[in-house]
């Protein structure tokens, strides 16, 4: 039998800035009532200067692993979902991988837009059912705030910073992720899309005053879309994973829009009290919106051992999915993490290793002049 991926451990970051719809009112021509009632969206956190998509990362994921009791060297793998990775390469996983101190994992990025978790979450089971990886962390971590244009007030309004990560571990008990779907529409790509930077449009004065490297969006064929696959995915990964609509305890769905997420639960006639929401408070994280809400959930006590979740998203590409997943909870590991002294042993490993490189760049130079 090949093993189940338990989600036994779960982190959320965000940084302290908060911007409210009162505060956006004053930087373009909007009000808190057009916000509000349109997308459901109060206000965001914004990261400071110094905070980035893999800082924000590193926080979600070493409270995560706090939470699983398990040490950064037991990951065999980490995926990092993001919309606004560090840079195009290296991969914003690698940097995590190195300031957790991950010394056996793979790491690579996910780009799926704000579906992105749900593919990292599915590919990440993928790679435990098959038993090539034990121990996995997935993280979806954004810092969009960079990306939007703060004066385009059909997107800055939307977006918002912080991360999310689970842990997911083997085991034999059937519970955890159950069953997932993940889909593409690529004639859909130009309706959410941030066109500069890579080879086809690559940086250039031109390009930059063109505003190329800002988010570009279409956002009423964006609901249109958004509001039909919601609910088909749900369908699917409910009916994948053997299970009816009724069997399902709660939804978790993408952060993006208040009317988006009550039209899809309106089409599968599942009442509001079996969603979480709280998108009010962060806006659209991306990657990070459905890690963050069971964070959210589970402090709120919204999630119990043998429940049933649905977690669906949708995002630029196109691609959407959805994930059931029976909710298991940490396993009885009596191992306790210091996240500060982990952080710093990280450093002095990163710091060895980027001294002995050099010593060997020296030496190798000296015997190859
Ligand atoms: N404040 C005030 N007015 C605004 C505005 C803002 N922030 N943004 C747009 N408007 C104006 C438009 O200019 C337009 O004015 P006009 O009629 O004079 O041309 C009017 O409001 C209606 O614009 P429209 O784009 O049709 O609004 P909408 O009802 O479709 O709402 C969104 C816009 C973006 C809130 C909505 O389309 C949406 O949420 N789409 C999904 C986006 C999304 O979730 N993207 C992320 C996916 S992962």
């Amino acid at each position: 039998m090949s093993p189940y991926a338990h989600i036994t451990g779960w982190g959320m970051a965000v940084p302290e800035r908060v911007l409210t719809n009162a505060e956006l009112s004053l930087m373009v021509e909007t009000s808190d009532e057009w916000i509000f009632s349109r997308t459901g969206i109060r206000e965001r956190h914004i990261a400071d200067p110094e905070q980035t998509t893999a800082s924000l990362a590193v926080e979600a994921s070493l409270e995560a692993l706090r939470i699983a009791r398990l040490k950064p060297a037991d990951l065999d793998l980490i995926i990092v979902a993001t919309s606004s990775p560090e840079h195009i390469f290296p991969a914003t996983a690698c940097l995590v991988q190195d300031r957790i101190g991950a010394t056996k994992a793979g790491a690579f990025d996910l780009l799926a837009a704000c579906s992105g978790f749900i593919y990292g979450l599915n590919m990440a089971t993928q790679a435990i059912s098959s038993g090539s990886v034990h121990t996995a962390l997935v993280i979806g971590a954004e810092t969009l705030s960079r990306l939007v244009d703060w004066k385009d007030r059909n997107t800055c309004i939307l977006f918002g910073d912080g991360a999310g990560a689970f842990v997911l571990q083997a085991a034999e008990e059937r519970a955890g992720v159950l069953s997932a779907v993940m889909r593409s529409d690529g004639s859909g790509s130009d309706l959410l899309t941030l066109p500069g930077g890579g080879s086809r449009f690559p940086t250039t004065i031109d390009t930059v005053t063109q505003g190329l490297h800002y988010v570009q969006m279409n956002g009423r064929e964006v609901f249109r879309f958004a509001t039909r696959v919601m609910s088909q995915s749900t369908q699917e990964a409910v009916a994948k994973a053997g299970l009816r609509l009724e069997d399902i305890q709660l939804v978790i769905p993408h952060q993006a829009n208040q009317r988006i997420i009550e039209t899809a639960l309106k089409n599968l006639e599942i009442p509001p009290e079996r969603c979480f929401i709280n998108l009010d408070r962060y806006g659209n994280n991306s990657t990070a919106s459905i890690p963050i809400a069971t964070c959210e959930a589970f402090t709120a006590g919204r999630l119990k051992p043998g429940d049933n979740i649905v977690m669906v998203g949708f995002g630029a590409g196109l691609t959407w999915g959805a994930a059931v997943v029976e909710w298991s909870g940490p396993f009885h590991g009596v191992r306790k993490l210091r996240p500060a002294r982990l952080r710093l042993y990280a450093r002095i490993r990163s710091f060895i290793l980027r001294l002995l490189r050099r010593i060997d760049a020296w030496m190798w130079g000296r015997n190859n002049p």
